[in-house]
């Protein structure tokens, strides 16, 4: 059976999900592209660090430019997160006509207007399915499922993090600080948990659902941003004997012509959907026009969940290449909608 090589970059918390997925679900895979897929090096800051979690077989550097200069490997996995050199470096794997898979929001929803140029011109797929949501398939299904109907606005929890911290403030009464230690320990946190519990990592979140749902192309600056810092354990209490539970929520939607973006925490009536979703569990829910509301559920964080999107991505990439159809965005919405103004 023909190979694919991959160059995973990272070895995390989802950089190992994904070495253990791709060695132990090898025989699905195979059935469904006809390919094996091997990994065939892995690029990680501290090499020594990392050995003995690595067979002897794959490759180890701490030098990226062994992935991007192999002309072997045809599929790049970016899983070490963060914009720089996170940029630099996908810019380079592109133009070496190498396929990406990213699992990095911050680069996409910052930069992936440009990366996904860049893609284009070298006939390379770019896609990241494991940005938004963790584990739910949600990217997919809007290209895919919402292929016709008219989205009218998404929102949800798109932050596992944030969703643990006031699950445990609520569920178990813990203090803010010692369930944001937790969900570190957990490994859902980002290495700076500020843009967790600040809202950014979910405001990138909403400018990519916005972009697949609306065509918009938001920056920061265009939302408002709340984060759930402030928030203390009687607040939580006083909402749940009011019949609320206190949600960080992302909300996008079409207003006119244009979108309008936020995330702040929100006073989400307790036997509301979006009220029951737990721990690190992300919920989106999208309306369009036709099908009405639907609401799609899962973790949205941790190492296999986030594997499991980054399979799916690979798998997708690893069918084009065997029949010859690359050069795939996912970044490929033509109509077009501008922030609207957010009154500041
Ligand atoms: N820090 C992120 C979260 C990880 O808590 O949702 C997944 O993007």
């Amino acid at each position: 059976m023909e190979k694919i090589k991959i160059g995973l970059i990272g070895l995390g918390t989802v950089g190992s999900g994904v070495l253990e997925m791709v060695s132990n679900n090898q025989a699905k895979i195979s059935n469904i592209t006809g390919r094996e897929l091997i990994i065939k090096t892995i690029a990680v800051r501290n090499v020594a660090k990392h050995r003995s979690e690595v067979s002897d077989d794959i490759i180890l550097t701490d030098n990226v430019d062994d992935i991007i200069n192999d002309p072997e490997i045809k599929i790049a996995v970016e899983v070490m997160g963060g914009i720089d050199p996170a940029k630099e470096i996908i810019t380079n794997l592109l133009n070496a006509h190498k396929h990406v898979v990213t699992a990095n929001k911050d680069l996409i929803a910052s930069h992936g207007d440009e990366l996904a140029r860049i893609a284009r011109k070298n006939n390379a797929d770019l896609v990241y399915e494991a940005s938004v949501a963790g584990g739910i398939p949600i990217l997919r299904t809007i290209v895919n499922s919402f292929a016709a109907d008219e989205i009218l606005e998404v929102k949800g929890i798109v932050n596992g993090t944030t969703n643990y911290i006031l699950t445990q403030m609520q569920q178990k009464k813990w203090s803010y600080e010692d369930a944001l230690k937790k969900a570190q320990e957990l490994g859902f946190a980002e290495s700076d948990p500020t843009n967790d519990v600040a809202g950014i990592d979910a405001t990138y979140k909403m400018i990519i659902l916005s972009q697949f749902s609306f065509g918009s192309h938001l920056a920061l600056d265009d939302i408002n941003i709340e984060g759930i810092q402030n928030i203390k354990l009687e607040d939580v209490a006083q909402a749940a004997d009011f019949g609320y539970t206190i949600k960080l929520l992302g909300i996008a939607k079409r207003v006119g012509e244009g979108v309008f973006a936020e995330v702040a925490p929100v006073l989400v009536p307790s036997d509301h959907p979006l009220a029951t979703i737990h721990n690190e569990n992300n919920a989106v829910m999208v309306t369009g026009q036709a099908v009405g509301e639907t609401l799609f559920y899962g973790p949205g964080a941790g190492g296999l969940p986030t594997a499991n999107s980054v399979l799916s991505d690979i798998v997708s990439v690893t069918k084009n290449i065997a029949l010859g159809t690359t050069g795939n965005t996912f970044n490929n919405y033509q109509h077009e909608s501008e922030p609207i103004d957010k009154g500041d």
